[in-house]
């Protein structure tokens, strides 16, 4: 048997080294003696947007949900027993709503609530978890008493209750009472519940769990793992807040920024437009909380080394689900909203001593936040989208001339609304384009060469949303990102114009999605980095400096005629002194690769550093929170003579190349 076993694999070894041996050598040849264009640090980011419980039940670690009762069904995720009561009277402005407790009158009975968490809360062993909520005691009263458990209702242990602890409330004014729970197991899918254990009422409001450790341990924090996952791509640009959450179903539930600062307890909450938008993926308790609001967004980005990249709404609601004029805002009207976008940039750079730099150092950051773009309007589209970016780029320029303001060619990466609109930005000499393309397979094949001819004198462009989306596989799977690592090549190339790119969407929650493919799917407990998530590191992480030429026969290596497949891109790190040579094998055979370095200067040699590929066993594989690390990052070390690196390309392989000049 193992004989058997041990001809086979010699003879596929023999078929693999034919292969090779009998095909064309595909010779690239690096000019290294003329970096050109410069690649900027924002190239290769991150967006952000409050899709598939992105913010609220995911990256937002706050567990509970609907903790001020203002959902417009005020107890939904809610479960009440015994006597309680909503009442609307609240200490919170903007959050009325809160319940009273009350003695359900014999001592066997029981008052209380229970929320569900996003499908349901996951704790896990032996770490804390704060609850906190705001109370009070009737007037006249001294002192009443709730217990708080986080309940496994489906245990069949003794008890149901896996971590609990008592809080005695003993103001009659609205007071924070918090207090640490420590979990005896791990639980995806706890619930919380509080019981009154007084005769005497109650009033609760704002109801709030958040793991201690968050990312940083900030109380209003952000969930460990997933932050960290943004971290470590090492982005250069975080684009905030979406997407079409930005331009709201109508302007009134557009993504108002002045509502997400200041205290979370009186952050109004807004309706997600993801709630309804796919009636196949229904989420009727979708809502956005704003407890991770611009502040938050913009302390991250500092976080994670990322420029930060807000976008505001221009006026007009979101144009795929508004034909009539009168939904958007009148130009004549736009004052408030180009007020917003200046106190916002006041807001991120203003003194402590201004208005809006005041209110920013009153949340804990009196440094500026050094805020230097900003996107005005997202798929915007039509004659009216440059009608109201127009007064924006008037007055942002006029108050703030070095904010860079960036304008969007609409919902699609090509037709007659993108025609339209290049030029108009071109004509409002907006810096940078938004370009959004999700796009089948033979796409992105196809767009090695996109930006090779644009305009070098206009705006600047910001890949600003794009994934590959397969026809009939529109989801998460190794071929797709192998295809959206090709297309990238042609973004490196053309550094010079090409400025900002950024993955889109990039979280996904396993049971409450509503868009695929996504960059980092997580459940309550784990997360995972699907192999898109790496082809953007590995990109990231080996960015260089400088845009080096790489050519085969002359021409670019961009998928085209004769090209076998390949895709590549070679860049210089000027402070590491390192070639980095991006190559992408989108065929299915594997191909003999020769790297030919030009112009290197008298005494200058090269050494062989590493080769880092990532490739799956099959094409429609994915990582999955079962099988996390099916698909990562292979690294091994490479050994160059004198100026000629030959390799072997894996069929479907993207592969990172790095050489050392000495
Ligand atoms: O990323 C999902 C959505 O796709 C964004 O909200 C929108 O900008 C685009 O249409």
């Amino acid at each position: 048997m193992a004989s058997v076993l041990g001809k086979n694999i010699l003879f596929l070894w023999f078929c693999f080294l034919y292969v090779v041996s009998n095909a064309q050598v595909n010779e690239m040849l690096i000019d290294v003696r003329k970096p050109f264009a410069e690649i900027q640090p924002t190239m290769y980011g991150l967006f952000f947007e409050d899709i598939n419980y992105g913010a609220d039940g995911g990256l937002y670690a706050e567990l509970i949900k609907n903790r001020s009762f203002e959902f417009p069904q005020h107890l939904m995720a809610w479960k009440t027993f015994g006597k309680v009561a909503l009442k609307n009277d609240g200490p919170f402005e903007r959050n009325p709503h809160y319940v009273r407790l009350s003695n359900p009158g014999h001592a066997h009975k029981h008052t209380g609530i229970e929320n569900e968490g996003y499908f349901g809360i996951g704790i896990k062993k032996d770490e804390d978890y704060r609850f906190s909520v705001w109370a009070r005691l009737p007037e006249g009263e001294a002192h009443s008493k709730i217990r708080i458990e986080l309940v496994n209702p489906r245990s069949v242990t003794e008890t149901h209750a896996l971590a609990s602890s008592e809080i005695i409330i003993d103001a009659k004014e609205w007071k924070k009472y918090t207090v640490v729970l420590k979990p005896v197991v791990n639980e995806e899918k706890s619930i919380l519940r509080i019981f009154l254990t007084s005769p005497v009422p109650v009033d609760l409001e704002h109801v709030s769990l958040f793991p201690v450790k968050t990312w940083k341990e900030r109380e209003n924090g952000l969930r460990n793992d997933l932050a960290q996952a943004l971290a470590d791509i090492h982005p250069g640009v975080f684009r905030f807040p979406g997407g079409c959450i930005v331009e709201g179903t109508d302007l009134e539930t557009r993504y108002d920024w002045k509502k997400t600062i200041g205290p979370v307890e009186n952050r109004p909450l807004n309706e997600n437009r993801w709630h309804y938008t796919f009636p196949h993926r229904f989420y009727p308790d979708y809502y956005q909380s704003l407890g991770l609001g611009f502040y938050e967004f913009f302390l991250l980005s500092e976080d994670i080394g990322a420029a930060p990249l807000p976008v505001l709404s221009c006026g007009l609601a979101c144009q795929f689900q508004n034909d009539k004029k009168e939904a958007h805002v009148d130009v004549a009207h736009l004052g408030p909203y180009i007020q917003d976008a200046l106190d916002l940039i006041a807001f991120a750079n203003g003194d402590v001593n201004s208005e809006w730099g005041k209110k920013r150092a009153e949340m804990g950051h009196p440094a500026p936040f050094n805020l230097k773009f900003i996107a005005i309007g997202n798929e915007q589209w039509g004659p009216e989208y440059p009608e109201h970016l127009e007064p924006f780029v008037k007055a942002i320029r006029k108050v703030y001339p070095n904010i860079q303001i960036i304008g969007s060619s609409g919902p699609n990466s090509e037709g007659d609304q993108f025609d339209y609109l290049w030029p108009e930005m071109k004509r409002l000499k907006v810096d940078l384009v938004d370009e959004h393309f999700y796009r089948p397979e033979t796409w992105f094949l196809s767009q090695g060469t996109r930006y090779d001819n644009y305009d070098r004198k206009g705006p600047k462009v910001f890949a600003g949303e794009y994934a590959c989306h397969e026809r009939g596989k529109k989801w998460n799977h190794f071929h797709a990102s192998l295809l959206e690592a090709a297309f990238m090549t042609g973004l490196e190339r053309n550094a010079d114009i090409v400025h900002m790119a950024t993955y889109a969407p990039l979280f996904a929650h396993v049971e409450g999605w509503q868009w695929r493919p996504d960059m980092i799917w997580f459940d309550n407990i784990n997360s995972v980095k699907t192999a898109s998530y790496y082809v953007q590191q590995l990109y990231s992480h080996n960015r260089g400096s400088h845009v080096l030429s790489l050519t085969m026969g002359q021409k670019p290596v961009a998928g085209t005629e004769g090209q076998n497949g390949l895709f590549a891109s070679a860049a210089w790190d000027a402070k590491a002194r390192e070639i980095i040579v991006k190559v992408v094998n989108t065929s299915d055979n594997a191909q003999s690769l020769s790297l030919n370095f030009k112009g290197l200067k008298k005494g200058e040699k090269l050494n062989g550093l590493t080769a880092t590929s990532l490739h799956s066993d099959g094409p429609d594989k994915d990582n999955s929170i079962e099988f996390p690390s099916l698909i990562a990052p292979q690294k091994k070390a490479i050994r160059i003579e004198g100026a000629i690196y030959n390799a072997v390309l894996e069929a479907q392989t993207f592969t990172v190349y790095k050489f050392a000049v000495k």
